[in-house]
């Protein structure tokens, strides 16, 4: 095991009714902005419940962060919470929302040009504590310190992580999940399953502990998944999910272990270039990046196949095949396409993607040994 310290802040309070709480956890000498997506929370019931419980708190809103939230509206944001001298912000919506909210925060008392803190999260000294109220089970925003912001005259998306990012509080209310599109929980299956290998899937040895936490959230995602294709209304299966895509990124299952990102980066890219929802992009790398990679994690791959999918082939190779097989297999039970042509997206991606890898010396894996021609392997595998 590795060294390593570990520290996670935010506060979570979970359950059914458990909005009407936030009254008591923001202080009411605080000028709040409340930050919102397109405008799912009115129709769900969320808003209202967001409202009542600030009834007391003097507060702004802000409307219209995007999924893969991006600079240009942001800014509009921070433009606003310094005019009005906002010093609490609560996000309210998904990880768009959230990882948008930890932008403005961390962009309010920046005296430079605030898309440096993306690129360079070290610029962070101090920011507008946030928290969250959660709509959007899949990427562990609301517990992490991480955020992942898109430039739309660019093309660019890059995560940036800072200590001081994470939510004071977060609250999980499984029922305000119920409003979600079927794709939604699909990409956030997808999503949970991915972070929880990006940190699983590498060599083996290295944490009793934590192979057993991951290997617990797959095979939790994997028994919940035909349960909340067929009816996400259910509150102990939503509740469980939740919970699940929470603690598969805020930092548990990855304590001393190696961890890969790969199929992220190359993930994020694909959605930088043609808007592909984050977890569905994630589901067409990943099983191309198993494959591409096996030799690599090949130990790993075969203790993933025994204690995930209980598979016992008759070499290697085989069972190797067959839990890359079954990855891809679940990722297309959720609806979602798992091969770029599916989606339109042709060599030119490739090929820019390749590109951009390059100039940016960018390097990626657990190895560190991804360079951008086994990136094109593995995107020639997506095809
Ligand atoms: O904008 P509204 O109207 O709220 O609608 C949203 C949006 O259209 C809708 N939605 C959310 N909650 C809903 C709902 N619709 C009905 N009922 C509800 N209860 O869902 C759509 C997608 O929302 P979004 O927030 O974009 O989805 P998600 O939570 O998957 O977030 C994706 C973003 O998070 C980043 C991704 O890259 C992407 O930009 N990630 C952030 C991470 C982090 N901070 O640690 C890690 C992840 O790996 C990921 O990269
Ligand atoms: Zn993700």
């Amino acid at each position: 095991m590795y060294n390593f310290s570990f520290k996670n802040p935010t506060k979570l309070i979970f359950g059914k009714g458990s909005i009407s709480k936030i009254s008591q956890e923001i202080s009411k000498d605080k000028k709040i902005m409340l930050v919102f997506g397109g405008g799912s929370v009115k129709k769900n019931g969320v808003y209202n419940q967001v409202a009542e419980a600030l009834e007391a708190h003097d507060y702004i809103e802000f409307w219209g962060v995007e999924p893969n939230p991006t600079y240009e509206t942001l800014m509009k944001a921070v433009l606003q919470a310094r005019e009005h001298q906002v010093d609490f912000l609560l996000a309210v919506g998904g990880g768009s929302v959230i990882d948008g909210t930890k932008f403005i925060a961390s962009a309010i008392p920046y005296e430079s040009e605030p898309w440096e803190l993306v690129l360079n999260d070290k610029t962070i000294k101090q920011v507008v504590p946030l928290a969250s109220v959660l709509t959007l089970p899949a990427t562990g925003s609301e517990m992490n310190g991480g955020a992942v912001i898109s430039k739309k005259s660019t093309q660019e998306k890059y995560a940036f992580h800072h200590p001081l990012i994470y939510p004071t509080f977060s609250v999980l209310d499984p029922e305000s999940c119920y409003s979600l599109p079927k794709e939604q929980i699909a990409a956030g299956i997808a999503d949970t399953f991915v972070h929880v290998l990006e940190q699983y899937l590498t060599k083996t040895n290295q944490s009793m502990v934590m192979d057993r936490f991951a290997e617990g959230l797959l095979l939790t995602l994997i028994k919940l998944a035909p349960k909340l294709m067929l009816n996400h209304q259910n509150y102990d299966d939503m509740a469980n999910f939740m919970l699940t895509a929470t603690m598969g990124l805020n930092g548990f299952v990855g304590m001393g272990v190696m961890q890969d990102w790969a199929t992220h980066l190359i993930g994020h890219e694909l959605t930088a270039l043609h808007g592909l929802t984050h977890g569905v992009s994630l589901a067409v790398v990943g099983p191309a990046l198993m494959q591409v990679m096996r030799k690599d994690k090949e130990d790993k791959l075969i203790q993933y196949a025994e204690r995930v999918w209980n598979i016992k082939g008759k070499d290697k190779n085989e069972t190797i095949d067959t839990a890359i097989d079954c990855t891809e297999k679940f990722y297309r039970s959720l609806g979602i396409k798992t091969k770029l042509s599916e989606h339109g997206i042709g060599e030119d991606a490739v090929t820019e993607i390749v590109r951009r890898f390059t100039e940016r010396n960018t390097i990626l894996g657990e190895n560190q040994n991804i360079t951008p021609d086994k990136v094109k392997e593995i995107l020639d595998v997506c095809k």
